[in-house]
């Protein structure tokens, strides 16, 4: 009987025992439950904080990007600009002689900058109505035989005068003036000229005369234009063309550095640079000042090219074809981009001997007066309208 009572004892001791196990199980549970649930939301609050890092991140990068973008075009933008002033400040350099250091304001600069770029940018304001383009080319006339291979010549490209110059050879100081194109044709040789000498020597054949002055081409350190004035017999003006590195703007007329014209509009430089020695470049030069109006820089190759002329506004590059004595015009280039590409002529010159060491246009008489291995050559020309669009 004792032993029942300590056998009741022990299972309710094991009882009680098991109950606190239970309990004791049951509080780490909770607890552990407990701390689950507090990862679960941290996890999610990571989880969502993460995500709005990235938005923020993303939308960052794609300002960084857009900045990147305008940083770019900005430094292109200096960089172009650099590379002007660079070139202004060789050329002024050249001008001054060589200085160890030019001390130049940096407002000047930008204003040159920005001269240089709006030169090249802005749209050309016509001086004149003219409108006309060649269509092709009438007649030839050979007029005459003087003076050596390479020479130019030309009437005085003003209204009131009848007068026609001789510049025979392409580094001479002595231009034959004649009273008329008839004293010129019916003259033994130069006999009936009177000589004007020049206070310097002339380089290759692409000089004008305008107005009763001599605009010249002349090269030492750098290419210059001269102006003569006929009537005084005296120099008036000078200037450098403001260029560096230039190159023959015409691959077979090594002798023309550059060739001056006059047009409907007034005078233009065509010249080449070694920067951009592959096309023939543009300018409008202000017949008074002698500055620079502005510039272009066309697609018309020098390779292969013997001269150009300008008519109202647009660049004629003529061009020697394969077939010889057979040239043509097979470039142009229109400063009010008027013109319609596919409209532009192709115009043959009539078989000749050699080819053309100058061509100059007479915006009066719309004729080109050639010089043609010693002939004096005329060519009429017949013009059209130009197509606007
Ligand atoms: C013309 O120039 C050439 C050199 O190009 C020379 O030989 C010739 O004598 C000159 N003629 C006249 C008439 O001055």
């Amino acid at each position: 009987m004792r032993g029942l009572v300590v056998l009741v004892t022990l299972a309710c001791l094991a009882t009680a025992q098991h109950q606190a196990l239970i309990d004791y199980l049951e509080r780490r549970l909770l607890a552990i439950e407990d701390r689950i649930s507090l990862w679960h939301e941290q996890t999610a609050r990571y989880a969502s904080e993460l995500r709005e890092l990235k938005q923020q991140m993303v939308s960052q990068l794609e300002n960084l990007d857009k900045e990147k973008e305008t940083l770019r075009m900005n430094l292109d933008g200096v960089g172009t600009r650099v590379d002007r002033v660079e070139r202004e400040l060789d050329y002024l350099e050249t001008q001054n002689g060589a200085q160890p250091c030019v001390d130049v304001d940096d407002k000047l600069i930008e204003q040159q900058v920005t001269l240089v770029e709006e030169k090249q940018k802005a749209k050309y304001s016509k001086h004149s109505d003219c409108s006309d383009m060649i269509s092709t080319i009438k007649a030839m006339k050979i007029l005459k035989r003087v003076g050596g291979p390479k020479g130019m010549w030309t009437k005085d490209t003003s209204r009131s005068s009848g007068k026609v110059y001789v510049f025979n050879g392409t580094e001479e100081d002595t231009v034959y003036e004649f009273g008329s194109v008839q004293d010129f044709t019916r003259s033994a040789g130069l006999s009936l000229s009177t000589e004007l000498t020049l206070p310097s020597a002339w380089a290759g054949t692409g000089h004008v005369v305008y107005n009763s002055y001599v605009y010249y081409v002349r090269q030492e350190e750098e290419v210059m234009v001269a102006k003569y004035d006929i009537k005084s017999r005296s120099m008036t003006d000078s200037a450098v063309f403001p260029v560096q590195d230039h190159v023959p703007v015409y691959s077979l007329s090594p002798e023309t550095v550059m060739d001056l014209a006059v047009d409907e509009e007034g005078l233009w430089a065509i010249y080449s640079t070694r920067q951009n020695d592959r096309h023939i470049s543009l300018a409008k030069v202000d017949a008074v000042s002698l500055d620079i109006e502005q510039m272009w820089d066309t697609n018309c190759p020098r390779e292969n090219a013997e001269g150009a002329f300008v008519i109202c506004g647009t660049l004629y590059v003529v061009y020697n074809t394969k077939q010889p004595g057979r040239s043509r015009v097979q470039c142009v280039f229109d400063v009010n981009d008027v013109m319609v590409s596919e409209e532009a002529p192709l115009v043959y010159f009539p078989k000749r001997y050699g080819s053309h060491a100058s061509l100059k246009y007479n915006p009066q008489e719309q004729l080109l007066y050639a010089w043609d291995d010693g002939y004096q050559i005329l060519y009429k020309l017949i013009m059209k309208k130009k197509l606007e669009i």
